[in-house]
């Protein structure tokens, strides 16, 4: 906070596809989609229509005696999306409310099954699902955890795999071993699938994922897969799940971030009939409670209608060409000094920057914005997460403003 005074933050007033233009007139490219939610550019006509119209009709009412039909449909078609595995949806209005919303119904779930000892959530080393209580007793990442240590509730963490390590074996053993050991304690098992992004966008296989879903179904625990920031396209399919296994899903589903294109605040717990119909009980109390004022907001499930057309017209094919493109442009970064582990799932790619830089994060942000690159390392990984509006100029730009920053960085810190 005392650093605002001397980095002071962009004034930004207005976007247009990838672009951002401060009020000087200067333009940045949004490589990291401002905090991975925008998905297909700022200012996108289709979707600015859509929330027009849903503003002129109904801009909110309450999702308690009352639907509509954005929501309506919303649920329905994402519903479509899992083949109706995933039947039925929950909403909220950000990440972390989606992760407390999962965490709770898993416990509640098991208490109404009378399992009352299941008050454990399991996440993976480097995990972050947001920073609410219940959603940071899941996020290993001591920065933003430390100061709140003891309000969290008891969590396990297991070791993440990570494919610079190629260490998935080891860390489904140590699975394995938990669940085994402590299934009568666990509610849930919580991932990020495909890519840790807070952790430094670490990767790991589908075939992880698969041997996760398999052992929580051994030990009967609940997976949550947290797609808030992977979802919607990010890892190449609309869910990244989409490449586990379109038969075998887990039991909840977290969408928000991208899912309203990055325009307003959404978030969704997708879930199963199993899980839905252990709630449906004429006794209040046994329902399943979390009142949230903005529940469903029907501007917001009318720009994520919006978001599914584009999905319905084919756009999981244009993100695989962009993410080639995206490839190409970073081709040369093989042979760049002092560059690891360059990685790439979809539209996400990842590299780590050897040898210590004192505030390197801080100095490759400030440095980019000369080359018209809005972006933010997270430690010494630099990334790219950025809208689906890439073509080869774009890609192009981007690989060479990373590349003049990374040249100016590394000579300035010799
Ligand atoms: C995987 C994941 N889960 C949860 C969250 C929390 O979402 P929000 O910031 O909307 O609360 C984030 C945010 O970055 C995230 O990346």
């Amino acid at each position: 906070m005392a650093r605002l005074s001397s980095v002071p933050p962009l004034g930004i007033k207005s976007g247009k596809g990838g672009w951002v233009f401060d009020e000087h007139g200067n333009r940045y490219f949004d490589a990291i989609s401002s905090w991975w939610v925008n998905l297909l550019g700022h200012s996108n006509e289709r979707i600015n229509a859509a929330i027009k119209h849903q503003l002129d009709n109904l801009p909110h009412v309450m999702l308690a005696g009352c639907t509509h039909e954005p929501v309506v449909k919303l649920a329905a078609r994402l519903s479509e999306r899992t083949a109706r595995n995933l039947g039925h949806v929950f909403f909220a209005s950000d990440g972390s409310s989606a992760v407390e919303i999962a965490l709770k119904q898993s416990f509640h779930y098991w208490r109404q099954c009378g399992e009352v000892d299941r008050t454990e959530f399991v996440c993976l080393s480097g995990s972050y699902h947001g920073e609410t209580l219940g959603a940071l007793s899941v996020t290993d990442v001591p920065l933003f955890r430390d100061a709140y240590g003891p309000l969290l509730l008891a969590g396990l963490t297991v070791q993440a795999p990570d494919s610079r390590l190629g260490n998935e074996e080891q860390a489904l053993a140590e699975m394995s071993e938990l669940l085994s050991t402590r299934s009568g304690q666990i509610s849930a098992v919580i991932v990020e699938p495909r890519i840790q992004g807070g952790a430094g966008m670490v990767m790991h296989s589908v075939n992880y994922l698969k041997k996760v879903r398999a052992l929580t179904r051994q030990h009967n625990v609940h997976l949550i897969a947290d797609e808030i920031a992977v979802g919607c396209g990010r890892t190449g399919s609309f869910f990244a799940w989409d490449q586990v296994d379109r038969e075998n899903w887990p039991d909840m589903l977290l969408l928000s971030k991208g899912i309203t294109g990055g325009n307003l605040p959404l978030s969704l717990v997708m879930t199963t009939d199993k899980i839905f119909e252990a709630f449906l009980d004429n006794d209040f109390k046994k329902g399943f409670l979390h009142s949230h004022s903005y529940t469903g907001n029907p501007l917001a499930c009318a720009a994520a209608n919006a978001v599914l057309d584009h999905f319905d017209e084919g756009l999981e094919q244009q993100i695989r060409i962009q993410a080639d493109s995206i490839r190409e442009s970073f081709a040369h970064f093989d042979s760049e000094p002092r560059i690891g582990n360059l990685r790439q799932c979809g539209m996400v790619l990842a590299f780590d920057v050897a040898g210590v830089i004192e505030n390197f994060a801080e100095k490759f942000h400030l440095a980019a914005r000369e080359h018209e690159l809005l972006i933010r390392p997270i430690g010494q990984t630099v990334y790219v997460m950025p809208p689906f509006v890439i073509d080869k100029d774009l890609s192009q730009h981007i690989g060479s403003a990373v590349t003049k920053t990374l040249h100016e960085v590394l000579s300035n810190a010799l």
